[in-house]
């Protein structure tokens, strides 16, 4: 069975869902190996560090905690948490999201193996989100043969065609 120790300090022994059974290879802890790469034609090129969560208290659901952090100041910058849930039956995986800019979405994709490509579909901000506004996200999660997890995000802006944002390697810890 797998053991989860939750950020609130309970022990959580029960037995992954059966449900979640394909997702397995997501559970636990990851850290970024080495900086990833943070890229966008509006930006400059950024490096950062990124620690990756994924639990489950039995439900047929994942939790996930994204924490990033500037590489030198190790300061919190950006962070996202949510939910992914998986339609029985089929290969259909869906993540709940809420980031702290103020972006929240849904995202929407297939499992193939241990691979997962995932769309926004919906997406919602607060009034006052700064500009410019990002229109589509699509991210693909990918369990590489050497055990490491590779994550890329490409986004849509106001200003930009889908475009790619974020490429990161991460080691279990
Ligand atoms: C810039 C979205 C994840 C760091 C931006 C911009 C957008 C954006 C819309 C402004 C682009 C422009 O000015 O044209 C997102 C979305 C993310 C995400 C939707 C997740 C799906 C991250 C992560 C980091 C990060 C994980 C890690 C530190 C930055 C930095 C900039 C930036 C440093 C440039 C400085 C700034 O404008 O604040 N991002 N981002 N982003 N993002 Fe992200």
């Amino acid at each position: 069975s797998l053991t989860e120790v939750s950020p609130v300090g309970f022990t959580d022994q029960r037995e992954l869902n059966p449900a979640l059974l394909p997702l397995d290879w997501l559970v636990g802890t990851w850290e970024s190996d080495v900086p990833g790469k943070g890229v966008f034609p509006t930006i400059t090129p950024f490096r950062y560090t990124e620690t990756l969560h994924f639990s489950h208290v039995g439900q047929p659901i994942l939790n996930f905690t994204f924490n990033a952090f500037h590489v030198e100041s190790k300061m919190p910058l950006h962070r996202e948490c949510g939910f992914i849930r998986m339609q029985p039956e089929t290969n259909k995986v869906a993540f709940i999201i809420a980031q702290n800019s103020g972006l929240v979405e849904i995202e929407e994709g297939e499992l193939k193996g241990q691979q997962l490509n995932l769309q926004t579909h919906a997406l919602a901000r607060i009034s006052f989100a700064k500009e410019p506004h990002v229109k589509q996200i699509s991210r693909l999660f990918q369990l590489r043969p050497d055990g490491k997890l590779e994550q890329t995000v490409s986004m849509a802006t106001d200003n930009q065609s889908m475009m790619q944002h974020l490429h990161i390697t991460y080691c279990r810890s």
